[in-house]
């Protein structure tokens, strides 16, 4: 059994780490496949050092451009690699460009595609995300739903692979680096005692100007200091717009280039509370070790247990609506249930499930 790890983007480096560590320690070969659609430093290379990941076995530098585009060369690129590393068992994460370049590469080879984090459904057709989604499932033979919920969506569906329910692994990262962050996490800012964790990155979002000034009249009501490490997506179309300036010099924001994990891992654990419209911030919220409120800057959420939990509220992108959600909010009073996405054992249950089918000799190759 040959694995090839796929990834490309942060939250897929995030996510994927505990599996990498999981395989390792259970001497399974695996290769470790970057697209290169994640590039820069501060959202790339700086995970891999900071979870202690090994340089990844192949980079196909992918880069950015177009949905099809993108999609496209990672597709191409990694049917060669797949062909080149003898790989017998594709992992994808999540719903990015790479994670369906991923899924398509390795079905139309043959090989046994398994999608870690299986099930999400937002019902947005706005977002790149969903299709992706979607059509990795229904490509995947192995499907690692995080929750009873998302395996629910996927029965619905008639999808053709196996489901197993495992958690997420975001838990897991955040239960073996929460320590490591408290003890290395380095910032060349100043943090106050009290503050507010702002991200914002999603294309129908940031790529919207109307929804810029929104949230800018948002953040501008907020009387507690703001921390935003700004994601490049979100930068560069600020600046488009030029509303980045205005962004910037809000009263109590700070805008702070993207943060390592260890830092942003502080950071959750710090905050008063959180607005983003990050996928796998909601998630993380939920962590026993985090515990924070998140206010979801969306129309909608693939992550409706972290709402029925009591963690994640969907206020929109109106800033009346968002403004009001935010003054409502009572730390005294709120008192979210467990964590909805696991023990913190994900990794090691997907494994399970490779190794099971390796022992009982299936061919990981369909054709
Ligand atoms: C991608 C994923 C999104 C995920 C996010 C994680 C898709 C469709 N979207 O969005 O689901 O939430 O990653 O952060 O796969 N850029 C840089 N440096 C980089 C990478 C990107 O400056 O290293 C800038 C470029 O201007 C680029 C833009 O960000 O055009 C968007 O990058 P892209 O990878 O296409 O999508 P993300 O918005 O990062
Ligand atoms: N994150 C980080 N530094 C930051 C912002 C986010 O390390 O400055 C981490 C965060 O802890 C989470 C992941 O990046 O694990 C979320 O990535 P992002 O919001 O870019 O993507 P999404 O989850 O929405 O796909």
């Amino acid at each position: 059994m040959n694995v090839g790890v796929v990834l490309g983007t942060r939250p897929e480096i995030i996510k994927m780490s505990p599996l990498i560590r999981e395989l390792e320690s259970r001497g399974i070969e695996h290769d470790i496949i970057h697209s290169g659609q994640h590039y820069d430093e501060e959202v790339s290379d700086i995970f891999f050092q900071e979870l202690e990941l090994d340089e990844p076995d192949r980079y196909l530098g992918v880069g950015s451009g177009s949905q099809g585009e993108q999609t496209g060369k990672a597709l191409i690129k990694l049917e060669e690699t797949f062909r080149e590393l003898d790989t017998d068992i594709v992992l994808v994460q999540g719903d990015t460009n790479t994670v369906l370049a991923g899924a398509l590469a390795g079905v139309k080879m043959g090989l046994t595609v398994g999608h870690v984090e299986a099930g999400l459904r937002s019902y947005d057709y706005r977002m790149p995300e969903e299709y992706n989604r979607r059509l990795s499932d229904h490509s995947s033979h192995l499907l690692f739903a995080p929750t009873a919920e998302s395996k629910r969506k996927l029965v619905s569906e008639s999808v053709w692979g196996e489901i197993y329910v495992t958690g997420n692994t975001v838990i897991d990262a955040c239960m073996q680096n929460m320590e490591i962050a408290e003890r290395k996490a380095s910032f060349d800012f100043d943090i106050p005692e009290h503050f507010v964790l702002v991200t914002a990155h999603r294309a129908e979002n940031v790529d919207d100007p109307e929804v810029q000034k929104n949230f800018i009249r948002s953040f501008e009501d907020i009387d507690t200091p703001m921390i935003y490490p700004i994601h490049p997506r979100a930068e560069e179309r600020f600046k488009t717009e030029e509303n980045l300036e205005e962004l910037s010099e809000i009263e109590n924001m700070n805008l702070v280039p993207p943060q390592g994990y260890l830092e942003f891992l502080v950071l959750m654990k710090r905050s008063e509370f959180i607005l983003t419209d990050s996928g796998g911030i909601q998630e993380e919220a939920t962590a026993p070790n985090i515990k924070k409120k998140v206010f979801v800057l969306r129309e909608s959420t693939e992550r409706p247990e972290a709402v029925d939990a009591g963690y994640c509220e969907v206020v929109g992108t109106e800033t009346e609506a968002i403004i009001e959600s935010v003054s409502d909010f009572d730390m005294k009073t709120w008192d979210p249930k467990g964590c909805p996405y696991g023990d913190g054992k994900a990794a090691e249950k997907i494994v399970d499930v490779l190794k099971k089918g390796s022992e009982c000799g299936l061919s990981f190759r369909i054709y």
